[in-house]
């Protein structure tokens, strides 16, 4: 039986995380959310940070939405925070906070689909029901031969029905982290340990030799190339522009500099950011290029080229606020990284700003 070995293999290899100490949903709710598009050994840190800062969901709701980004920053996708604040408020304002405890209820909550309320009913609730992440489409598609692909409305609801099948209907929760577990250390994505696994007398991927072949997913999202300019203005007062980015997307409510967004890739003669100038009411007295090659920051469906302007100004308005203000903001990584490398170089002057 499938889930025998499985169960088998995991009371030996289990990992021992946090949040396998408690049945909370609460808490398997965030390291859910956290785990999302995150791995493991990088959300721990951020799991301890919210649990102890937040350990009830009172504390989350009453938070405010910054200090939320702000404990998220370097995790990437934003949403995810938004999504776990909102959600809290309406669990603490309509539930009476109390966790929802079965699938179709909790599926109900923002920024929580098939995957993540599976695993909290079923971990939390011992409700039957299957998880599918990036870890058991590739058991799944390697143990039983399976090329319909992952990402297809098919095969998505293929494999969730396959799954379903295959769960142990007395420990689903165990078994739902156990096949996880085996996908993430013996199933891995490349050089798989299968001459130490205990499927590898029945896997069909192994036997036909189409380990390396399966999971398929078809490719359909084209990557869209976007050119980031910010434009970092710099007064003999050591004051600079520094706001609320509130256009829909990423980063929505994260802070940053003026930011013009170009069709290409500019250059120091095509530099001329005349909205940016307009609208922040901004003279130009010398601009320079902070980094030579953009830097590239890829997400699942666009890739971001950034460059950043340093433009000295003897300007001074009401736009303009002190430097060292800017570090209690939420930024995103690329921002966060900037500030960092920028300060550095400011101090042993290797770069000039007036
Ligand atoms: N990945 C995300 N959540 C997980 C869990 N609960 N167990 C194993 N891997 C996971």
């Amino acid at each position: 039986m499938f889930h025998k070995i499985l169960l088998k293999w995991y009371l030996e290899n289990k990992r021992f995380l946090p949040w396998r100490e408690t049945s909370n949903p609460y808490y398997i709710w965030i390291s859910e959310i956290i785990l999302q598009q995150t791995k493991i050994e990088q959300g721990l840190s951020y799991y301890e940070k919210f649990v102890s800062s937040f350990p009830e969901v009172e504390n989350l709701a009453n938070a405010d939405e910054e200090t939320i980004l702000k404990m998220w920053q370097g995790l990437g996708y934003y949403s995810r925070a938004r999504n776990l604040h909102f959600s809290a408020k309406y669990i603490v304002n309509e539930l009476n906070s109390n966790f929802p405890n079965t699938y179709k209820e909790i599926i109900k909550l923002k920024g929580v689909g098939d995957y993540t309320a599976s695993a909290i009913a079923s971990i939390c609730f011992d409700e039957k029901t299957a998880v599918v992440d990036g870890n058991v489409y590739r058991v799944l598609a390697r143990y039983l031969g399976i090329y319909t692909p992952i990402n297809s409305t098919k095969g998505i609801k293929y494999f969730k029905e396959v799954a379903q099948s295959l769960l142990c209907k007395e420990n689903p929760g165990t078994y739902n982290q156990a096949i996880m577990d085996f996908g993430a250390i013996q199933c891995k994505p490349k050089n798989p340990l299968c001459d130490s696994c205990p499927f590898n007398d029945s896997c069909v991927a192994l036997a036909e030799n189409k380990i390396s072949v399966l999971p398929v997913k078809e490719k359909k999202t084209k990557i869209s190339k976007k050119h980031f300019n910010y434009i970092i203005p710099i007064n003999p007062k050591n004051q600079t522009i520094f706001e609320k980015r509130t256009s829909k997307g990423i980063w929505l409510n994260m802070y940053q500099f003026p930011l013009w967004e170009s069709k290409n890739e500019i250059f120091e003669d095509t530099f001329e950011p005349k909205s940016i100038l307009e609208n922040y009411n901004l003279t130009i007295d010398s601009v320079s290029l902070f980094n030579q090659e953009p830097i590239v920051h890829k997400l699942s469906h666009q890739h971001i080229y950034t460059k950043f302007w340093i433009l000295n100004t003897y300007d001074s308005n009401k736009n303009f606020q002190n430097w060292d203000e800017i570090h209690q903001y939420p930024v995103p990584i690329l921002i966060h990284n900037f500030i960092k490398e920028f300060e550095q170089k400011r101090i042993f002057s290797t770069f000039d700003t007036k």
